[in-house]
């Protein structure tokens, strides 16, 4: 494959084939949908990061639920090899197309970021845009142990809106993204499920206007929400020491708890 690596072992695909269904088998709508964030100053805000608190070189990267993996292009273009693991197939091969495409080696992963192991480790982990996918706390657990168990030490961890700073009630948001020719009008809502085990339903519609032709998808995922104290005793207890947490990607906006509005915060981690 052109030196690109994808690897979709047949165990693992039909253990994880009803996690998948169908915005995350749709990667150019997901992409269109998704589209709103400045990825180039996003990995610039990752490599501030990566400078002020890595305590390695970086040179491999890798991120969690990587999806179409908006930011791949960019941290390939700055010389780091990127490492991709996702369940779903589409995902996958739509990010190892554009991989090609730009002329690049990745490494793409069918794996279960609950709990997996990789035979390289990797210097920088991240996951974006909550895609902390857990459904209870062993997961949780779970997922912090496997990326004490890939991450080199001294490597960081960073997590884009993966901790729930508010008490996650019923919400919904909407939002409209063109691009080509294609309009899709978002809706996302949650659905609290039990306040005991912190669980919500999630739910993510896309009602698309493709050139015409009308489409709907539609995401349905039952999750853990993740609050800020448990996330810091579970990331320590599993070998990470917590370096920070910020407003709306801000770096000049720590959080301290008095803020009026957290949207997409973000946190870090180090390995110890
Ligand atoms: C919201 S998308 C994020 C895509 C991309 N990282 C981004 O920034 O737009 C979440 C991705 O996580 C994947 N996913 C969901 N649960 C997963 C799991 N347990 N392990 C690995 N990937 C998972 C989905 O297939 C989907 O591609």
């Amino acid at each position: 494959m052109d030196g690109n690596s994808y690897h979709l072992g047949r165990r693992k695909q039909r253990s994880v084939k009803s996690l998948v269904d169908s915005l995350y088998a749709n990667p150019t709508y997901y992409e269109i949908a998704f589209s709103y964030r400045d990825i180039p100053w996003e990995v610039e805000v990752m490599q501030e990061v990566i400078r002020t608190h890595s305590h390695i070189p970086v040179k491999r990267v890798l991120e969690f639920g990587c999806g179409n993996s908006p930011h791949m292009e960019e941290l390939l273009k700055l010389g780091y090899a990127y490492i991709g693991i996702d369940l779903s197939p589409e995902m996958l091969q739509y990010s190892l197309r554009k991989a090609k495409q730009l002329g690049y080696q990745v490494e793409l992963h069918r794996l279960n970021m609950v709990h997996f192991v990789l035979e390289e480790p990797i210097d920088f982990a991240y996951t974006m845009l909550g895609s902390l996918y857990v459904q209870n706390t062993e997961e949780l657990i779970s997922h912090f142990a496997s990326v004490s168990n890939v991450l080199n030490r001294g490597g960081l961890y960073f997590l884009d809106w993966c901790v729930d700073f508010g008490w996650l009630a019923d919400t919904t948001d909407y939002w409209t993204a063109k691009r080509d020719g294609i309009t899709i009008d978002v809706q996302h809502s949650t659905r609290l499920i039990n306040c005991i085990e912190q669980t919500f339903e999630e739910n993510i519609e896309l009602a698309i206007d493709d050139h015409g032709t009308s489409r709907n998808v539609k995401q349905r995922s039952i999750r853990r929400a993740i609050y800020p104290q448990e996330f810091l005793l579970i990331s320590q207890k599993q070998g990470f020491e917590f370096i920070g947490w910020w407003n709306d990607w801000d770096l000049k906006s720590p959080l301290d708890g008095t803020e009026e509005i957290i949207t997409r915060p973000i946190c870090v981690l180090r390995r110890r």
